[in-house]
């Protein structure tokens, strides 16, 4: 039996998946089970931060897994505790609380919001028309798109929608039970929209003016993607709280909530837990990728960001159906006046892996190790599949 079968007859089917089973990486490139490469512009969507079979990022993975896997939160560990200091002093909060994933790093930051609002008696979280924030109940929620809570009844409470990039669409939800302020700095699912600078700082003045926690996921838009270790710092807008996660620690799970000291002091011991959370695996992995995002890589992402964004542009002028260019850094889209997926499909097929970002932009996120050869290789495959 084909291994795509196995897994369509006992996977739930929860996905639809290409017809491509993949078995290793090296580099920028992945290989299925008969040998044909693929260069990889998706990095399991904003993951690999580091690319395929990263020899210290491997090397430091099975040393870790020879010493310690896991122990629990009940107890220190060194790779945890550097991680965490390495992520306090290369930005502007103080805390961190380890998680595994994006959607947790998400709900870590909702139920600090409401903890912190407990206080004065204040519930309700601000989020953007088209974010996605991810799947469980508090991050669906907080997911402005109604197609991702239909059919699983009544979402959570205390949570309103304002459009992006319009502050007056936001001061017109704020009022007095208003407690935080969730968004993307660049919102991914919903088509690679960048906030526009202006609007950061305006919804940072209005929170300060009322004490409303701005808080902004960097689960995909984070971890180095914009050229800067965090997103705000691209932006030059500090939230209260970030959540992080997908690239942190390279492809082994790993999900990050900060806070400002004075915030962050809303959970004591018990509030909040997670039993895999900054394991030692993990956060060596975590280690690794922030240590090479600092020696060099954010300054490849800041120069091949800029390279793929002239040759995005060269494409738009080139073909009129493609309506725009949007992106920040290593995170880039394209927006066609037509679905997206066929030429997701054929991209595959001449070897280049590519994924949508809603059903009319291509997505480029390729791994922050990317050369101006991979680059050229791939805009002349999309240049191809575009003729089409
Ligand atoms: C901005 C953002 N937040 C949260 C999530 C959810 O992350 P995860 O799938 O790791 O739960 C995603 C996933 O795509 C995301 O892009």
């Amino acid at each position: 039996m084909k291994i795509s079968d196995i897994g369509e007859k006992y996977v739930m089917h929860t996905y639809n998946r290409f017809p491509l089973t993949l078995v290793r990486g090296e580099g920028m490139y992945v290989y299925d089970e008969d040998g044909k490469e693929y260069l990889d512009f998706v990095s399991g969507i904003a993951v690999n931060s580091l690319g395929h079979n990263h020899k210290r990022l491997t090397a430091a993975i099975s040393e870790q897994a020879s010493r310690l896997i896991h122990i629990s939160n009940l107890y220190y560990s060194e790779p945890q505790c550097t991680l965490a200091q390495k992520l306090v002093e290369n930005g502007s909060l103080d805390k961190v609380f380890f998680c595994n994933s994006g959607a947790e790093s998400v709900e870590a930051a909702l139920k600090l919001a409401r903890k912190y609002g407990s206080r004065t008696g204040r519930q309700e979280i601000i989020t953007m028309v088209h974010s996605f924030h991810g799947r469980t109940f508090g991050a669906v929620t907080a997911t402005g798109q109604n197609h991702y809570h239909e059919g699983f009844g009544d979402m959570l409470p205390h949570i309103k929608y304002a459009e992006f990039n319009n502050i007056d669409s936001v001061k017109a939800v704020v009022n007095e039970n208003t407690v935080a302020i969730l968004m993307e700095p660049v919102q991914g699912e919903g088509g690679i929209i960048p906030a526009k600078k202006e609007f950061l700082q305006q919804v940072r003045a209005l929170c300060d003016e009322k004490d409303i926690l701005l808080m902004f996921d960097e689960v995909q838009c984070g971890v180095g993607r914009l050229g800067t270790l965090f997103a705000y710092q691209h932006y030059g807008v500090v939230p209260d709280v970030v959540s992080m996660a997908k690239g942190i620690a390279g492809g082994i799970p790993c999900g990050v909530m900060m806070a400002k000291k004075e915030v962050a002091e809303s959970f004591a011991p018990g509030d909040h837990a997670s039993t895999f959370g900054g394991n030692p695996l993990a956060t060596a992995a975590g280690n690794v990728v922030v240590d090479e995002l600092l020696g060099g890589v954010l300054d490849n992402v800041r120069e091949q960001g800029a390279y793929l964004e002239k040759c995005l542009d060269e494409l738009l002028k080139k073909y009129d159906f493609i309506k725009e260019r949007r992106g920040i850094g290593l995170m880039q889209g394209i927006e066609l006046d037509r679905p997206v997926a066929d030429y997701v499909a054929k991209a595959i097929e001449n070897g280049l892996l590519l994924v949508n970002a809603g059903k009319n932009v291509i997505r480029f996120v390729p791994s922050l190790i990317v050369e101006k050869k991979h680059i050229d290789k791939a805009m002349e495959i999309l240049d191809k599949i575009m003729e089409y």
